[in-house]
């Protein structure tokens, strides 16, 4: 199953991948992470891509369609994958469209988790994410059992340099101007499928899933 999970910042496409990885056992393949890696390695391509995501810009094309054309060569992408904010421009998407057919795959669907852009900042600033497993909690929404402790493997929580009000409000109206042009892409290839992202995280799986069966 090939899959793209879209969603403006915040919406929850970590959060749910995590879900379907574990239901179809397909890898999760998220361009946010595979760049906050390459900070935390400190490699070229981490520095490059820590300008811009500290100011909620897009890391290059190039860049990006760059390692996700390896990332989707590897062996444990042959069964299919979720892509998790990728693409989010039409030159990004144009650029996967090669790559599938390079590598004789094809999309079967794009999942959008639709939550109003009021929601989002709230979303992102209560963020938790494990230093140690990734595992993605929310103060208000999704609270670990103790403070800043993961249920799964009692490592520390720390919070996304990125999740903060200001840089937020850029990465919204970045998402505005080069992302949202992909729902009516995607809908035009006859590939979409919408589900309403203001619903309790089980009840969002719950509905992803359904999309797929
Ligand atoms: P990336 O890491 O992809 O960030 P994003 O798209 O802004 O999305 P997030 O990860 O912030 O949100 P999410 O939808 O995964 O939500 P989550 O499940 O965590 O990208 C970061 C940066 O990298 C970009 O700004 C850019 O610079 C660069 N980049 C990445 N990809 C790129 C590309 N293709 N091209 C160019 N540059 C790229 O949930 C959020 C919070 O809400 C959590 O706390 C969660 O617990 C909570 N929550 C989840 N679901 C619910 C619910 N149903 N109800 C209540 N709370 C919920
Ligand atoms: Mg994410
Ligand atoms: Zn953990």
């Amino acid at each position: 199953m090939q899959l793209i999970l879209m969603g403006p910042p915040g919406a929850g496409k970590g959060t749910q991948a995590a879900e379907l990885v574990k239901k179809f056992g397909i890898p999760q393949i998220s361009t946010g992470d595979m760049f906050r890696a390459a900070v935390k390695e400190g490699t070229e391509l981490g520095k490059k891509a820590k300008a811009c995501m500290d100011t909620g810009a897009l890391v290059p094309d190039e860049v990006t369609v760059g390692i996700v054309k390896e990332r989707l060569s590897k062996a444990d992408c042959a069964n299919g994958f979720i892509l998790d904010g990728f693409p989010r421009t039409v030159d990004q998407a144009d650029a996967l469209e090669k790559i599938l057919s390079d590598l004789n795959m094809k999309l079967d669907r794009v999942l959008n988790i639709h939550v109003p852009a009021e929601e989002l900042i709230e979303r992102a600033v209560g963020r938790r994410i494990c230093k140690s497993c990734g595992a993605t909690y929310h103060v208000k929404f999704n609270p670990s059992k103790a403070e800043n402790v993961c249920d799964n493997c009692g490592g520390e929580l720390y919070q996304r340099a990125d999740d903060n009000a200001e840089t937020m409000k850029n990465r919204l109206s970045v998402y505005e101007a080069s992302t949202r042009p992909l729902i009516e892409y995607y809908k035009k290839a006859g590939k979409y499928t919408e589900i309403d992202g203001r619903q309790p995280i089980s009840k969002v799986t719950a509905d992803l899933e359904a999309a797929l069966r």
